[in-house]
């Protein structure tokens, strides 16, 4: 019986494989021990501390609650005043993710930069960046698929998957996400939300 072709994880080292680097498992290790451990941290200012040195780029206060999880951290950056509220998960295994000033991203979505490609025969992974512009508003559990640019100041509704660009102020819902109404804040505000213990 002859044996299948291996699938190749681009942007996975896999423990166990001969390229597996002691580097890449100590890298894999750290990454457990932050979303398994230290995100869950009750207290904002330690977790900001490993986040900060995490993170490609991180500006000023951000608001992390407990439970972020990460993938290639290097590739992911904050703006100024950024919220990311309880369990984000941020990919950047794909390519480079970009979060905003004034972006709001509410609890449980994902923002994804990388995927299968559903055709290949090998199951291989296809990689595209995301960009989420100032002051646009992610609602719970929503998810931003590969590849996609949330406009400034647009909302994304609770639930909805995001497979197309969002135009600045627009209001996308549903999946997949259809434009639902439009935006008419001014964008007057500064994002600040730390409570206790979360
Ligand atoms: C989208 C949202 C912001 C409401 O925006 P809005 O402009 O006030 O929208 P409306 O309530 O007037 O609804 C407009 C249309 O969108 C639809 N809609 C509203 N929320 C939707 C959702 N989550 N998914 C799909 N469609 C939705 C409404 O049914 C309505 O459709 P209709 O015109 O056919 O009746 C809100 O529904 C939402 O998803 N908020 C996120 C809540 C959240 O995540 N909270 C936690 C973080 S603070």
């Amino acid at each position: 019986m002859s044996a299948l072709p291996q699938k190749k994880h681009q942007g996975l080292p896999v423990i166990g494989s001969p390229s597996g680097a002691w580097g890449a498992r100590a890298a894999i290790l750290g990454l457990y021990l932050f979303n398994r451990w230290f995100s869950f941290f009750p207290f904002h200012a330690p977790r900001l501390w490993i986040i900060r040195r995490m993170l490609g780029s991180i500006g000023k206060f951000p608001s992390i609650l407990i439970g972020l999880e990460v993938r290639s951290p290097r590739n992911i950056h904050l703006g100024d005043y950024v919220v990311l509220n309880r369990g984000v998960l941020l990919d950047g295994r794909g390519g480079r993710l970009s979060i905003g000033n004034n972006v709001d991203i509410a609890q449980d979505v994902a923002i994804w930069t990388l995927e299968h490609d559903v055709h290949d025969d090998l199951h291989q992974t296809r990689g595209a960046e995301v960009h989420i512009e100032d002051y646009a508003w992610i609602g719970f559990r929503a998810v931003i698929m590969p590849g996609v640019k949330v406009g400034r100041g647009a909302v994304v509704a609770a639930g909805a998957v995001v497979t197309r660009d969002v135009p600045a102020k627009a209001i996308v819902g549903g999946v997949p996400a259809k434009r639902i109404g439009e935006r008419r804040s001014e964008l007057k505000y500064q994002n600040n939300h730390r409570p206790w213990f979360q």
